[in-house]
């Protein structure tokens, strides 16, 4: 089924920026994203039971924000245990990965016109491998170009920060994930199924709530003066620190660096002082390392900034919270993006930045 839209004919209604308003979609986009897709269990029109028999490996080739979303999804199929990678569309000539005729290569792209991800995706085709398109748009070169394709209907994004297309990407991605670990593995499918699938369902009313009561615009305004703005996070909340990190640059203009958690300790603990705020994302994925992690930069005098539930340990020892509905770990990294989309958004109107369309960053890019 497609969606119709005429980006043209999109207007900001009453919000300042093309962002806020986008962001502000995604309780709609989200349920747009699952709607159809989940009922006793993970339910795509495009990939029925048996659509993956014979895959054994999962490469996802993206770029910029889509491979934020792309990492998101493959830690779903490691996490089952299915071998999944992620990788740069623009290293995959370059790094040469194994493909085979039972690899599945899945291009992750908005548009499906980046020119780094249909050349990742040409190669893919040329060694053999089965592909499949995750994109926003209907008869895009990848959607074409792919065996099958399937679509995040996240509806038109003008901001050239991608916002509520990320989100859909993920979601879309872990159901796709879902499907493909039922095939690989001969019928097990994800732990605690009906536990993600409870948390896709309660998703866009999370985000409705998130956004009704965030403290982002507050935390944006105290931290304004700082040198260097950093995000931590683990497992799904490494690609959420990495996205979070990415939106900050784009739109603000400010040095912003994403980690993983441990990594931290390993190089980056050199730059942290108290100009430095560090934004940790929780996600119930080993959350007592992450907190250690971000103790490590608060003994350095940093502000830390726990992204978490109200009652997590975290929140307790942060010098600010912004706060996610509990829910599955494997989703709750998306409403920790949400609270940093915000962050970004706040930030960046502080400084009277052009929002919706940062210098030297284009929509698409259509040139390797
Ligand atoms: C450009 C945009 C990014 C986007 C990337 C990949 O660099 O500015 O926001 O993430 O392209 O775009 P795609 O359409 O392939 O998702």
């Amino acid at each position: 089924e497609t969606i119709d839209w005429d980006p043209e004919q999109a207007g900001k209604g009453e919000y300042d920026h093309f962002m806020l308003k986008e962001i502000y979609e995604q309780p709609t986009s989200l349920a747009q994203a699952v709607e159809g897709r989940i009922d006793d269990g993970i339910d795509l029109e495009e990939f029925p039971p048996g659509a993956f028999e014979g895959i054994d490996r999962v490469q996802f080739v993206a770029c910029g924000t889509s491979y934020h979303a792309a990492m998101y999804g493959a830690l779903s199929l490691t996490q089952a245990g299915v071998d999944a990678r992620a990788l740069l569309a623009n290293e995959y000539g370059a790094s040469s990965p194994p493909v085979d005729d039972r690899t599945l290569v899945v291009a992750v792209t908005q548009s499906g016109e980046t020119a780094d991800t249909l050349s990742a995706l040409r190669r893919a085709v040329r060694k053999g491998a089965r592909t499949v398109t995750v994109t926003n748009v209907v008869g895009s070169t990848a959607a074409r170009e792919a065996d099958d394709s399937l679509l995040i209907r996240a509806g038109p994004e003008i901001g050239v920060a991608a916002t509520k297309t990320f989100s859909s990407q993920a979601v879309a991605l872990t159901l796709l994930a879902g499907r493909i670990v039922e095939d690989a593995l001969a019928g097990d499918g994800l732990s605690d199924l009906d536990s993600l699938l409870a948390a896709a369902d309660r998703l866009p009313g999370d985000i409705e709530r998130l956004l009704t009561e965030s403290d982002a615009a507050e935390i944006a305004r105290r931290y304004r003066d700082s040198r260097s703005y950093f995000f931590l996070g683990r497992g799904q909340g490494y690609p959420v620190a990495l996205e979070g990190a990415l939106k900050f640059k784009e739109i603000t203009y400010e040095h912003a660096e994403g980690f993983a958690s441990g990594e931290l300790k390993h190089g980056p603990l050199a730059l942290v002082t108290e100009e430095t705020p560090v934004f940790t994302v929780f996600t119930g994925i080993e959350d007592d390392r992450t907190l250690a992690n971000a103790e490590e930069a608060a003994t350095r005098g940093a502000p830390v900034i726990a992204i978490c539930p109200a009652d997590h340990p975290a929140a307790d020892v942060a010098d600010a919270h912004l706060e996610i509905p509990e829910t599955d770990p494997r989703l709750a990294g998306l409403l920790a993006n949400v609270q940093l989309q915000l962050l970004s958004y706040h930030a960046a109107e502080l400084l009277d930045r052009p929002i919706d369309k940062p210098r030297n960053l284009a929509k698409s890019v259509t040139v390797e």
